[in-house]
């Protein structure tokens, strides 16, 4: 097969850059080793940004998350035992939407087909040729055991934070920049109603929760768990008395409890490589950088990638060739940068590392009482919590 963009990967990322290119009638086509039914039932982030919500409905993907999705106009920050609202449209004129990453990824994978788009799932073998010259190809072996070769202008590396396609930068040419941290989360779902309104983000001496949401009667948790623990060592009580211990306060605020029907320990760094772009390649979302989880912009910075990515491909191919594609890197590490260092303080901010001191300890509730305390403090939150206008230099 011959084809103007081949992507690797179909996950939000590729999805919608494949939806975005199809609507200007550019064909792709979209392979991911993994089976439609892996990703949809693998639990990932969940809230969007208001633009990127604006997006999926505005470009054709799908109206669905207007009537299943949840506008948050805030969140709560708890710490010292004591609950704080952080008004986010009162200060920022934005919300934000709760709306899981699997619906996301039904709603496009959905859209491909109704619009007639390439995907293959369940592929492997995947093998990626000639990207320092103008005639790539992509290699692998579909689901039915049969080999397969795309012809494409570009291919485009949006095979997520283990990505393959960003080991063909070679290795003296590329840099990695990237932080680990020294805690991981425990994520549940949970059978219980909603504890709260909105998301509830919790700092207490014994570490980090968050309190999310997924249906009236599915809740979605996490508590901050040293990176080599066991979900077997952590039956239900152990799971609900660790949550407790860490919303609990003075006000007497108590997590609805339910039986726990999936858990997991979920890792996570800092990392950008650059270039993210190699000849013919360009690499977008996870693939090039992934962000600590905790302020949710791992998804919206991934579709934002695709945005731009989706910008200048659509020039390249349209007579200004390559060189369109030198717009990309800069517009899209801006904003990575930003979302880096958000992401990192959030999750600095947030945690308690094991082993903090007493100092330390006594300096991020100062921090965090400047954060909710003060005006700028809570603009800030919330001007980086929901995202930079996309018209701001990219
Ligand atoms: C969820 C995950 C996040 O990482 C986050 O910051 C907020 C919400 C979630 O799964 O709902």
């Amino acid at each position: 097969a011959s084809v103007p963009v081949a992507v690797v990967g179909a996950g939000p990322a590729g999805l919608m850059l494949a939806h975005r290119l199809g609507r200007a009638g550019v064909g792709t086509i979209v392979l991911d080793t993994r089976t439609r039914h892996e990703i949809e039932t693998t639990q990932r982030a969940g809230i969007l940004e208001a633009d990127v919500a604006r997006d999926l409905v505005e470009t054709g993907v799908s109206d669905r998350i207007l009537r299943e999705g949840h506008e948050h106009e805030g969140t709560g920050i708890r710490f010292g035992g004591r609950a704080h609202r952080i008004h986010f449209k009162a200060l920022v004129g934005e919300s934000v939407w709760l709306y899981p990453q699997t619906d996301v990824f039904i709603d496009l994978a959905d859209a491909r087909e109704r619009d007639g788009g390439t995907v293959h799932f369940g592929v492997r073998d995947t093998e990626v040729l000639d990207v320092t010259t103008d005639a790539p190809r992509v290699r692998y072996t579909a689901a039915d055991g049969s080999r397969h070769e795309i012809r494409a202008r570009y291919v485009v590396g949006a095979d997520g934070s283990r990505s393959m396609c960003r080991n063909l930068v070679p290795e003296d040419r590329r840099v990695r920049y990237g932080k680990e941290y020294p805690f991981a989360w425990f994520g549940i779902m949970a059978e219980a109603p909603r504890s709260a309104p909105e998301l509830v983000y919790a700092h207490s001496e014994h570490g980090f929760a968050l309190i999310s949401q997924r249906t009236e009667t599915v809740q979605r948790m996490y508590f901050q768990c040293d990176p080599d623990e066991s979900v077997d060592a952590w039956p239900d009580d152990r799971i609900w008395e660790t949550l407790q211990a860490r919303v609990a306060g003075e006000d007497g605020f108590r997590l609805a409890e339910g039986p726990v029907l999936e858990k997991s320990v979920l890792r996570f760094r800092s990392f950008v490589q650059e270039p993210m772009r190699w000849g013919s390649m360009v690499l977008a979302g996870d693939a090039a950088h992934t962000v600590p989880p905790t302020g949710a912009r791992g998804l919206n910075l991934a579709l934002h990638d695709v945005k731009v990515l989706a910008d200048v491909l659509l020039r390249a191919l349209g007579g200004e060739g390559e060189a369109a594609l030198d717009d990309y890197q800069p517009r899209a590490l801006r904003r990575i940068w930003r979302a880096q260092n958000f992401s990192h303080w959030l999750t600095e901010l947030l945690h308690t590392p094991p082993g903090a001191s007493p100092f330390d300890r006594r300096r991020r509730l100062g921090e965090l009482d400047n954060v909710v305390g003060t005006r700028a403090g809570r603009l800030y939150l919330s001007e980086q919590y929901t995202g930079w206008p996309v018209s701001a230099q990219g």
